[in-house]
């Protein structure tokens, strides 16, 4: 008899679990997913570009990203005492980078880089600070050498690309052995299907995105969350410390 009740269970589990998927199917674009690396190129600068890239800061704010990231840094939960060499990849507003320069030790560099100059410059107006380097780059292709960096952060950009892989093994290359990364990435869920929707990106299966991390030497140290209800909710994406193998 509890065998029954388990494979009912289990059955009225699955159908919740697709129908959840179909529905974010519906909700997320996940095109970006099928999309060749000049059209996904396209559909960033596109979006980053316009008015949504003039927004960015307005809903980062609203979306508590900024005031909740600070928090994460601030708490040492992503702790940078020791960073001497800091990367912003997809620095959009620079957004992540405020956190490096206000909680890295003094003397840390920092070189925020994104695809668009736009933005760039944005960060470069928000951030009012003679330290940080801003280069335009893809994150598939950085302009830097093995090992530059001793910390790597990531915030909201894998998702737009629409494989991960060259993106991850791009910030790999350029992390030292031993060296961390703060990783933060739209997820499957429900609210980060909207969020693929507002901002044409796709989105990461955490399993398997950390599949992918660990069989290119990037390993989990810890998962991070903005609060207990982001935990509860699985809400404010992935969001992880990664050690260079
Ligand atoms: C959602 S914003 C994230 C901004 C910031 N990192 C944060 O944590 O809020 C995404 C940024 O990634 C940039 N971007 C998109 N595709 C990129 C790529 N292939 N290489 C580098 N930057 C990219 C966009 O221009 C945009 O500024």
């Amino acid at each position: 008899m509890p065998n029954t009740l388990n494979k009912r269970r289990a059955k009225r589990l699955g159908k919740k679990q697709l129908r959840r998927k179909v529905l974010h199917r519906i909700i997320s674009r996940d095109f970006v997913s099928r999309m060749n690396d000049d059209e996904y190129r396209r559909e960033a600068k596109r979006v980053y570009g316009g008015p949504k890239g003039a927004f960015l800061t307005v809903a980062s704010t609203l979306s508590l990203h900024i005031p909740m990231g600070e928090r994460l840094f601030r708490k040492r939960k992503f702790d940078l005492r020791g960073v001497r060499s800091a990367l912003d990849v997809g620095s959009g507003a620079g957004q992540l980078a405020k956190h490096l320069l206000k909680y890295g030790d003094p003397g840390i560099n920092v070189t925020c880089t994104d695809l668009l100059q736009p933005m760039l410059c944005r960060a470069r107006t928000r951030l009012d600070s003679p330290v940080p380097e801003f280069v335009a780059a893809d994150l598939a292709t950085l302009p830097f050498a093995d090992g530059s960096f001793d910390c790597v952060t990531c915030g909201y950009v894998l998702e737009h690309l629409p494989d991960p892989v060259p993106g991850l093994k791009e910030m790999a290359r350029v992390l030292q052995t031993g060296g961390r990364m703060f990783l933060l990435v739209t997820e499957d869920t429900f609210s980060g299907a909207w969020t693929s929707r507002l901002w044409s990106c796709r989105t990461h299966n955490r399993k398997e995105l950390l599949r992918v991390c660990e069989n290119l030497g990037l390993i989990l140290k810890q998962e991070i969350w903005f609060t207990r209800m982001h935990k509860a909710f699985r809400a404010g994406g992935i969001c992880v410390e990664i050690v260079k193998q």
